[in-house]
């Protein structure tokens, strides 16, 4: 148990709009605070007003990316409580990524304390608003003052809040995504499966690209064959061909282990509807599509939560998936996955921590 020293803000800010929040522009009044040293192990545990962090300009993080982050949600109930959903996956998954980077792992019940005591100290930010929550973003960074090449010595944990509204500018409307053929996000052996910040300052040059072509997202394939799919930028990805849902296997280390990926899977196969997790090819995507059978694409992710996929862009070739619309497995999936993180459902899976 931690023996966290929370120093209240004198200076609360001014909440924004919680009907424009849009996704991690707005953050709370505290953060959560922990050093780590060689010495000590992980110590000095607090929550402090929000703010800069004074480091050394040669802090290793800066040079050589050493830093991995997560990110998971706090709902409100209608009764007012607040409350997490599947907080031990988040946990579980930062401590591979820590294994995978060479940082120190952290007592998983100490990271659940520290969660659940920050999201406390702010509770009043965590909206009321539907489709509104507060999202956690826990992340750690090396600190140690020096440019060899090696794991520090030396990190800061740190968690900060920000209460969002939906990731996507179309919120629950079909988002159209571009397949990228040029770069690649991860390759065999590398850091694909880690939630790790470098992965993403990878992805940007893909993402860049979308987005001057007018697309949300980028759809990510395999680095070696550079054919089978892999995730998209912010969610992991489903097809449903033919009524069988199919999401890329986690088995070659290069997909991101998503919670909300997991979930799915897990109502999907509880619901007695065919899923299969296996490479998928863009290939068998676009053959599916001439024959009709490409019933549904969406993407599953935290931020994302469940967002349905209206059109894929590939040189110059435009797919149209379900006529633009949301499908009938990405609405069930969307009903029972919100339902359950909200409180408007019975918790049946026993996925949902409450904080109070
Ligand atoms: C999340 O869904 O929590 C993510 O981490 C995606 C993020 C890069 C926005």
């Amino acid at each position: 148990m931690l023996d966290i020293k929370i120093e209240k803000t004198t200076s609360p800010k001014v909440k924004p709009d919680y009907t424009k929040l849009g996704f991690g522009k707005y953050f709370t009044d505290h953060m959560f605070l922990m050093n780590y040293s060689t010495e000590k192990g992980w110590h000095d545990a607090r929550i402090v007003p929000y703010g800069p962090l004074a480091l050394d300009p040669s802090a290793m993080v800066f040079h050589y990316a050493q830093e991995l982050f997560e990110g998971l949600k706090a709902y409100r109930r209608k009764d007012g409580g607040i409350q997490l959903f599947r907080p031990d996956r988040n946990i579980e998954r930062m401590n591979n990524t820590c294994d995978r980077l060479c940082v120190p792992r952290l007592d998983p019940a100490d990271v659940l304390q520290a969660i659940k005591t920050v999201v406390e100290v702010d509770a009043d930010w965590v909206p009321y608003d539907e489709g509104t929550s507060l999202y956690i973003r826990p992340f750690i960074f090396a600190t140690d003052p020096m440019l060899g090449v090696h794991p520090s010595h030396t990190y800061i944990f740190c968690i900060i809040l920000s209460p969002v509204g939906s990731y996507y500018a179309a919120g629950i409307n079909p988002v159209k995504i571009c397949i990228e053929r040029e770069y690649v996000r991860c390759v065999k052996g590398g850091t694909g499966i880690a939630k790790a910040g470098g992965n993403y300052a990878a992805s940007l040059i893909g993402q860049q690209k979308a987005e001057k072509l007018g697309f949300a997202q980028v759809l990510w394939l395999d680095g070696v064959h550079r054919k089978y799919i892999d995730e998209v930028g912010a969610m992991n990805v489903f097809f449903v061909i033919d009524g069988v849902v199919i999401t890329p296997e986690l088995t070659d280390g290069n997909i991101l282990p998503g919670v909300t990926r997991a979930s799915c899977i897990e109502l999907l196969k509880k619901w007695g509807i065919p899923v299969e997790e296996r490479k998928l090819s863009i290939d068998e995507v676009k053959e599916a599509h001439a024959n009709g059978k490409l019933d549904e694409v969406f993407g599953t992710g935290t931020a994302a939560v469940i967002s349905p996929v209206g059109e894929l862009y590939d040189e110059g070739e435009t797919l149209i998936v379900n006529n633009n619309e949301i499908g009938a497995i990405a609405h069930k999936l969307y009903d029972a996955i919100t339902g359950m993180q909200w409180g408007r459902l019975e918790d049946e899976m026993g996925w949902i921590e409450k904080i109070n």
